[in-house]
């Protein structure tokens, strides 16, 4: 009788325990996406209005409007957006270009141009639709969504 209402009380408590476990999952997990909005995959992805961002030096502002199309899939077949985001700030399947830190590069056009070249099946060489001039277009570009708020 006295075994049988403690196994009781013993089911009871695991029950209760294991609700509060996940229920503190759940929370946590609204807690993480609280935190984290600019990488979630469920965020707004705004296309960066290419006439208003920075032209690296040497480079022209239609340099910078066909990088953005080759970016977006409008040239060249072009797939970038499709891994890392229509505002280049990443999805699971290629990283966010916009943070100003780059893991293969110094963020300069030129170390970004050799990353697009031997590290993104895209490229020419590699088997990509792209042309030289197209990673050219398309490395400014980067850099410019890498320079943080458009020029106003
Ligand atoms: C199939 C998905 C995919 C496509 C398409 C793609 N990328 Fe990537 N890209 C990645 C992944 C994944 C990485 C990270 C690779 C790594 O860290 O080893 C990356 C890395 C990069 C980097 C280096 C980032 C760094 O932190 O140093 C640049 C720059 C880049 N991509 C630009 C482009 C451009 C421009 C295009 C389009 C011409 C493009 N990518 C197309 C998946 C993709």
């Amino acid at each position: 009788m006295e075994m049988r209402s403690i196994g009781l009380t013993m089911a009871a408590c695991v029950l209760f325990s294991a609700q509060l476990v996940a229920s503190r999952a759940e929370s946590e997990q609204q807690e993480l996406k609280l935190v984290t909005p600019p990488l979630s995959m469920y965020r707004d992805q705004i296309r960066p209005s290419a006439d208003s961002l920075p032209v690296p030096a040497g480079f022209s502002r239609d340099q910078i409007l066909h990088g953005d199309r080759v970016f977006h899939g409008e040239a060249a077949n072009g797939q970038c957006s499709v891994c890392h985001g229509v505002d280049g700030k990443g999805t699971t399947n290629g990283n966010d270009l916009t943070a100003g830190m780059f893991i293969w590069s110094d963020g300069s056009v030129k170390e970004l141009k050799r990353s697009i070249l031997h590290n993104m099946a895209v490229a020419p060489g590699r088997d990509g639709d792209l042309e030289p001039a197209d990673v050219d277009a398309v490395a400014a570009y980067v850099w410019a969504i890498s320079r943080g708020e458009p020029v106003k």
